[in-house]
């Protein structure tokens, strides 16, 4: 540290250097890791930039970072005590080694359009499917969101693409969009004012999609949480991915229970073994397992042998009781893949 920074207080530049791809740069006082890798034009995957999405996570092989708000906010206990960090809300206060996947996302273009409303239909007491038609096709990944904004278009929220990708683009995005009562964007939808709204749609975000791989699958979904996971499934059955898998699904009770046509759909055109596990958490029903769906996290993974990966879509509680069972059953966190569907109530 020279003289002036010493009296000044001002931090020397740390070099950044991601393991995997070899990127280095150089991160000056008060810039986080993120702005600065994408001020160097690498492909850093993130989306909220405030630290709640999550998109960023990097595993900090050596060096020592400032958290500008703390990453237990949004990464679970077993994701801080393996040395995660959230690259949007780290100061660099030595060189640091990351570990990253670079590049994903970042391969589809993103494209922010006007969007028409051209329809809701029920799915459950508190879930709806809405449609709605752009003229530009968007390219997504199956598993991947978008944004949606509305009125004078400065707020938006983010919803899964529910359906596999069309070849070619899709204009016709469809999302399950759970209510939220007292919630800006699903009050709209759930109280039927939506249709009257301006709407604009940007995407594809996020690096939830199947990884690569041989060995089996558990997916984990709560509520609205079964849309990336439909579509990510969809478009492996369409792929004709041979991989045995397992969906569990959470409900409190049977009401809560859908798209049931689409996981036939799904599991007739399976090229391995596929078992969906619906799981009631309140309501005891001799047709259906009883319980928090991760409390058969272990079971599930006994069933498919080694080498899983797990998938989870759902609300934050749930993911983290997620990486807490698929920890507990061995799967390393690089097998973990998930959104949380975080909203304004998240950490508050
Ligand atoms: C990556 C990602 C993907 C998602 N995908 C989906 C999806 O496919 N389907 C889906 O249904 N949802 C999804 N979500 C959640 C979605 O983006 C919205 O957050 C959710 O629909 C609620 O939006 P809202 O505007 O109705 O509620 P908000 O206006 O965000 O309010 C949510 C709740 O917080 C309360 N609240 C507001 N402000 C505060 C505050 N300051 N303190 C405490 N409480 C407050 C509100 O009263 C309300 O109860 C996803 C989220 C993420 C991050
Ligand atoms: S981009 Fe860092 S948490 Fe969302």
């Amino acid at each position: 540290m020279s003289l002036l920074s010493k009296l000044f207080g001002k931090a020397p530049a740390r070099t950044v250097e991601i393991e995997s791809s070899g990127d280095r740069f150089e991160v000056g006082s008060g810039a986080t890791i993120l702005e600065r890798a994408l001020a160097e034009g690498i492909a850093y995957p993130h989306d909220c930039t405030v630290g709640t999405c999550g998109s960023c996570r990097s595993r900090l092989i050596s060096g020592k970072v400032e958290a500008i708000t703390p990453f237990g906010y949004t990464l679970s206990r077993e994701e801080l005590d393996a040395g995660y960090i959230l690259a949007c809300q780290a100061l660099p206060r030595s060189d640091l080694v990351l570990d990253v996947e670079i590049g994903g996302s970042a391969s589809e273009e993103i494209i922010r359009q006007p969007a028409a409303f051209t329809g809701a239909s029920e799915l459950t007491h508190d879930i709806k499917r809405v449609a709605l038609k752009v003229d530009k096709p968007i390219h997504y990944k199956a598993g991947q969101y978008a944004n949606i904004h509305w009125g004078d278009g400065a707020i938006h929220r983010s919803y899964s693409f529910a359906d596999a990708p069309a070849p070619g683009g899709t204009l016709e995005p469809g999302f399950f969009v759970r209510h939220v009562p007292g919630g800006q964007f699903t009050d709209r939808l759930f109280g039927g004012t939506l249709a009257s709204e301006t709407l604009e749609i940007d995407g594809p975000h996020g690096n939830f999609w199947l990884r690569e791989g041989k060995g089996p699958i558990l997916c984990i979904a709560g509520g609205s949480g079964l849309a990336p996971l439909l579509s990510l499934l969809q478009d492996a059955a369409n792929r004709r991915v041979r991989r045995d898998c397992i969906l569990l699904f959470g409900g409190r009770g049977a009401r809560d229970l859908y798209a049931a046509e689409a996981i036939a759909a799904i599991r007739s055109g399976w090229t391995a073994s596929f078992d969906y596990w619906p799981i009631l958490s309140e309501e005891q029903n001799p047709q259906y397992r009883h319980g928090f769906v991760t409390a058969y996290v272990a079971q599930a993974l006994e069933r498919l042998g080694p080498g899983a990966q797990g998938y989870m879509c759902g609300p934050p509680p749930m993911i983290d009781a997620g990486i807490h069972a698929l920890s507990e059953a061995g799967i390393g966190l690089p097998d973990i893949h998930y959104d949380k569907f975080t909203d304004a109530s998240t950490g508050a």
